[in-house]
């Protein structure tokens, strides 16, 4: 197996509405503001919000998540509106496993970024990455049961539900959930890649 650092990884993912690249120095004020007016909004889901207290948390964050690309240990991207370029949320492929080439996408939206299909074009994204860039042989989302916008992401992007895990999640206030699997393979995304998305180097 080619080692993972020497996988060249396209770095501009474009779909009619969305951009999804990894991050840059400076893209921590982007971030710091979008946490900041979505605390309610991410934290039941997002245990991490809390962490950001200054922009400066932020870009600690962001510069540690590039290394970690470069690195190719994780691959966390950033959600840009595309005719703007304001910071959306965030996303990426987690959870790697380079011998399986099993990948998870994970994904959350400020608040004000909600509800108009930026997240649902960043998994569509990230799914062609996997397949067509990193040859991939899984592609999965988890969600807890009861995050229902979260599990209607992954239903509109085309996954295939796989199951219901018992008592496999904690919210942030330590409340067990069960958790909804859902994933793509090959042959899905062959029979029914969107259109529209575009992805350089
Ligand atoms: C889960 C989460 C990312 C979903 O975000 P979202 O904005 O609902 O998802 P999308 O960007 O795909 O938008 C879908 C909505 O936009 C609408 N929409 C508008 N234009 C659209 C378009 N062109 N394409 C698709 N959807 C569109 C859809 O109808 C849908 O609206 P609805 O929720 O009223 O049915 C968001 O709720 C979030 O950040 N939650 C907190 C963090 C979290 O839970 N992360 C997941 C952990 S597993």
């Amino acid at each position: 197996m080619k080692p993972p650092i020497l996988i060249d990884i396209p770095e501009c993912l474009t779909a009619p509405r969305t951009l999804v690249r990894p991050y840059r120095a400076g893209d921590g004020v982007g971030m710091f503001e979008a946490v900041d007016e979505s605390r309610e909004h991410i934290l039941p889901w997002m245990p991490w919000g809390p962490g950001h207290q200054t922009a400066e948390d932020s870009e600690k964050l962001v510069r540690t998540f590039r290394a970690r690309w470069e690195l190719r240990e994780d691959l966390p991207v950033g959600i840009f509106e595309r005719e703007s370029g304001r910071y959306l949320g965030g996303s990426g492929l987690h959870r790697i496993d380079w011998e399986v080439r099993s990948f998870e996408i994970g994904y959350w939206i400020r608040k004000s970024g909600a509800g108009k299909g930026h997240v649902t074009e960043t998994v569509q994204l990230l799914s062609k990455l996997a397949f067509e860039a990193l040859d991939a042989n899984r592609v999965f989302i988890r969600c807890a049961a009861a995050n229902e916008k979260s599990a209607a992401v992954a239903r509109r992007a085309g996954f295939f539900y796989e199951g219901r895990l018992r008592n496999g999640i904690k919210d942030a206030r330590g409340v067990l959930h069960d958790t909804l699997m859902f994933s793509l393979i090959p042959e899905d995304w062959e029979r029914a890649a969107p259109r529209g998305l575009r992805l350089e180097l």
